[in-house]
C-alpha cells in the first residue's frame, strides 16, 4: 500500500513537471472569422524529445462565458456540442492537431477561447480569441419625393458599420444625413440613413458608400435625381396621368368631328347634285362669266380675262 502511496505522489510529481517542460501548445492567438463560414481555431501540441512517446489524456475546448466544453476528448472518448468539431477529418489520438472548427460562423461566437491539452508527459493551456466579421450587403436607394428624402439601406453586417454620403463631385453630405443602425437577431446590424434634400441645393446624382468598423469601404450604390428636379418631376407625373385621361378622349373626339365632317360633305354632295339636276342652267348661266377667265389665266393671259367679259 505504501509503495503504491509513493507511486502516486511520484506520478504527481511527474506531471507537475511535464506541465511546464514538455507539452507546448502552437496556437494562433487572434483569429478572424467570417459570419456563415467556417471557422478554425487551431491548436497543435508539441512534446519535448524527453516526453516523446506520451500518451494523450484529455483535450478540452472551452469559450470563456460558457459551462460545457464545445468540445472534448477524456476517457478515449470525443464529445462535441453541434456545430463544433475536430479540423482534422478522422482525428484520433496520434494526431497532435486538436484544432477547433466551427462549422458555421455566428456572432455569438465571438469570443475568448481556451485549448487545453493534458498528457502522461505534461499539459498545456492557451488562449486563443476569435473576431467575427460580416461584410454589408451592397447599399439600396430609394427616394420619397413627398418629404424629398433619399433612403438608403445595408444590411446584414459585423460589427456596426457606418453609412456616408457624397455628392457627384465626391464632397461628403454625411454631417446633414441621419443614420440608424437596427441589431437583427443574428446579432447582425442592418444600416439605414436619410439624407433630405434641400430646394437649391440638389446635385444630378448621390452616393451612398457602407463602411466596416475599421473605416474600410465594402459597398457602394449610386442614385441619379430625375431631370428636371424633383418637384418638376411630380409634376410631370401628374401631366402624364392626365394625358392618359385625355388622350383618348381627343382621339374619340377628332373621330366624331370627322365623321361630322364626312356626313356634312356627303350631304353638301349630295344637294349640290341634287341643285345640279334641277336648277342646273340657273347655275351655269351663274358660273358662265367665270369660266372663261379662268381658263385664260391658267394660260396666262391675265389681260383678256377682261376683255372677254366685257
Ligand atoms: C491542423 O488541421 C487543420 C485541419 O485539417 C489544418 O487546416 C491546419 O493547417 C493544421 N495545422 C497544423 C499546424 O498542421
Ligand atoms: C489514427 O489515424 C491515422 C491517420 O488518420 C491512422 O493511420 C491510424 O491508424 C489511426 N490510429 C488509430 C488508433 O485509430
Ligand atoms: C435586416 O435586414 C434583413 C435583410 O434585408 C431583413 O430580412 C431583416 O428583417 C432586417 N431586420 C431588421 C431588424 O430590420
Ligand atoms: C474593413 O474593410 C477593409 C477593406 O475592405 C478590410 O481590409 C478590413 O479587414 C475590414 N475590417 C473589418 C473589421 O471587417
Amino acid at each position: 500500500m505504501a509503495s503504491n502511496g509513493v507511486l502516486l505522489l511520484f506520478t504527481f510529481i511527474h506531471l507537475s513537471i511535464g506541465h511546464a517542460a514538455f507539452v507546448q501548445l502552437e496556437v494562433r492567438a487572434e483569429n478572424v472569422g467570417k459570419y456563415g463560414q467556417q471557422s478554425l481555431l487551431e491548436c497543435v501540441y508539441i512534446h519535448s524529445q524527453e516526453a516523446e512517446g506520451g500518451k494523450l489524456i484529455w483535450v478540452n475546448w472551452k469559450k470563456e462565458g460558457v459551462e460545457e466544453a464545445l468540445l472534448s476528448f477524456h476517457k478515449g472518448s470525443t464529445t462535441a456540442e453541434s456545430g463544433y468539431s475536430f479540423a482534422e477529418p478522422s482525428w484520433n489520438t496520434t494526431n497532435r492537431n486538436v484544432s477547433l472548427l466551427i462549422t458555421s460562423t455566428s456572432v455569438k461566437d465571438q469570443g475568448e477561447y481556451t485549448c487545453d491539452v493534458m498528457t502522461d508527459s505534461g499539459a498545456g493551456i492557451k488562449n486563443i480569441r476569435l473576431t467575427v466579421t460580416a461584410k454589408y450587403n451592397k447599399p439600396a436607394i430609394k427616394f420619397d419625393p413627398q418629404t424629398s428624402t433619399l433612403m438608403c439601406d445595408s444590411d446584414s453586417g459585423y460589427p456596426e458599420g457606418q453609412l456616408r454620403w457624397f455628392d457627384e463631385f465626391g464632397t461628403e453630405w454625411t454631417k446633414s444625413s441621419q443614420m440608424e443602425a437596427k441589431k437583427t437577431e443574428s446579432g447582425l446590424f442592418n444600416l439605414s440613413s436619410k439624407l433630405t434634400l434641400m430646394d437649391g441645393s440638389t446635385f444630378s446624382s448621390y452616393t451612398c458608400k457602407v463602411f466596416n468598423v475599421s473605416g474600410g469601404k465594402e459597398e457602394e450604390a449610386t442614385y441619379t435625381v430625375q431631370e428636371p428636379e424633383k418637384t418638376g418631376r411630380a409634376q410631370g407625373n401628374k401631366v402624364d396621368g392626365t394625358t392618359k385621361v385625355v388622350a383618348p378622349l381627343v382621339v374619340i373626339g377628332s373621330l366624331i368631328i370627322g365623321l361630322l365632317l364626312l356626313m356634312l360633305l356627303l350631304y353638301k354632295r349630295r344637294s349640290q347634285l341634287v341643285r345640279r339636276f334641277s336648277i342646273r342652267p340657273l347655275i351655269m348661266g351663274d358660273h358662265q362669266p367665270v369660266d372663261p377667265c379662268d381658263s385664260h389665266v391658267e394660260q396666262g393671259e391675265d389681260q383678256s380675262c377682261p376683255d372677254s367679259l366685257a
